[in-house]
């Protein structure tokens, strides 16, 4: 059976990029493979250490998972720092990352352009806590968004780096997944880049359907084509991208249509997209509420899964310590 490991960092709601890029497959594929889920709290750390939230936030997210349809029955569920096993194949991954690949990390180039202010030593070594993440429990597919691609290939050159150092066969080459599909980007409502949740562009699954109509109602566009088959402009690429993604394809298709044939009117196509995430989002915003206000419950998932994924990673390190030469008096 494969495995499968996925996380988000709790650092505010969930939003439909993580839901389209990474929970949604998640949750397609819980019932078919070993999955561990997890919430990327130290992570957070690196951009938001922020001690009075930061529970908040987690339990947000740990709320959010399960109402979008996580199964603790069938897959992990655990919060990062629950196991500390991670930590420890973290610093001894670092001893073969090299500095000059992790400073020409995209993430990293993109957190000192935006936060000058705090780069920090745990930003420098985002990509190899990720790769511990990922391989303490030896994932074949790890379900991202586009923008992880780059994080999972320096997970497989450290899984790769690794097992020539030692000359063994023990990591594996842990491969992004999206079913044989290239991986989503659900692009922001703003008109460029992507939905984040630190661009503030984005649509959250506990938003309210008022909030969801006047958000996609707000999205930027232009004055429409002049000619048939005009090339997009990038704010409407985005809504139709957003469109692809959420509607059905006959919709879709019909907008399109509109669009070559100069015949669109944005304000009939926001609306049905608005429509449409609301039938998505609504459904998991109700269960967001219910799930949030059963902490006993949320308790038990968590501590469950704990220990399910402790066990999985107390092996992967008993053999990581072997083959690094650390052994035991
Ligand atoms: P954010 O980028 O909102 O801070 P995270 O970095 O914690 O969220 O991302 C968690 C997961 O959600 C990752 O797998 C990431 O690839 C995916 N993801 C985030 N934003 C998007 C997006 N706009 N489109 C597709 N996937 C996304
Ligand atoms: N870096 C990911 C993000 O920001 C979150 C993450 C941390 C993750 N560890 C992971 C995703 C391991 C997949 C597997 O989106």
């Amino acid at each position: 059976m494969k495995t499968v490991v996925s996380g988000i960092r709790p650092t505010g709601h969930l939003h439909l990029g993580n839901y389209y890029g990474a929970l949604q497959n998640f949750v397609r594929m819980q019932h078919d493979a070993k999955c561990y889920f997890f919430i990327a709290d130290y992570h957070s750390l690196t951009t938001h250490p922020d001690p009075v939230h930061l529970h908040e936030n987690v339990t947000n997210a740990l709320a959010e998972y399960l109402a979008a349809g996580l199964d603790p029955q069938t897959a992990t569920i655990y919060i990062q720092s629950d196991v500390p096993q991670v930590a420890e194949l973290s610093l001894l991954l670092s001893m073969h990352a090299y500095i000059g690949e992790l400073e020409r990390t995209a993430s990293f180039k993109e957190k000192i352009r935006k936060h000058p202010e705090n780069i920090n030593a745990g930003l420098l070594c985002y990509p190899v806590l990720m790769a511990s993440d990922i391989l303490i429990h030896r994932a074949d597919f790890v379900p991202v968004g586009k923008d992880q691609e780059q994080h999972l290939e320096m997970t497989r050159k450290f899984a790769r780096r690794f097992n020539t150092i030692y000359g063994v066969e023990y990591f594996p080459e842990s491969m992004p997944y999206n079913f044989g599909r290239e991986l989503t980007k659900v692009p922001g409502l703003d008109g460029s880049g992507k939905m984040g949740k630190s661009e503030g562009n984005g649509i959250y699954l506990a938003d309210t359907d008022e909030i969801i109509r006047k958000k996609v109602m707000k999205a930027v566009t232009d004055q429409g084509p002049t000619e048939p088959n005009q090339p997009m402009a990038e704010p409407i690429a985005n809504i139709f991208a957003i469109m692809k993604i959420v509607s059905a394809p006959e919709t879709y298709g019909h907008f399109l249509d509109e669009y070559n044939t100069c015949r669109i009117r944005y304000g009939d196509m926001k609306k049905q997209l608005a429509e449409d995430i609301i039938k998505v989002v609504s459904p998991i915003r109700e269960r967001i509420a219910q799930i949030k206000s059963r902490e006993t419950y949320l308790g038990e998932v968590v501590a469950h899964g704990a220990q399910k994924a402790r066990e999985s990673a107390d092996e992967t390190m008993r053999c990581v310590r072997e083959i690094m030469g650390i052994k035991r008096f």
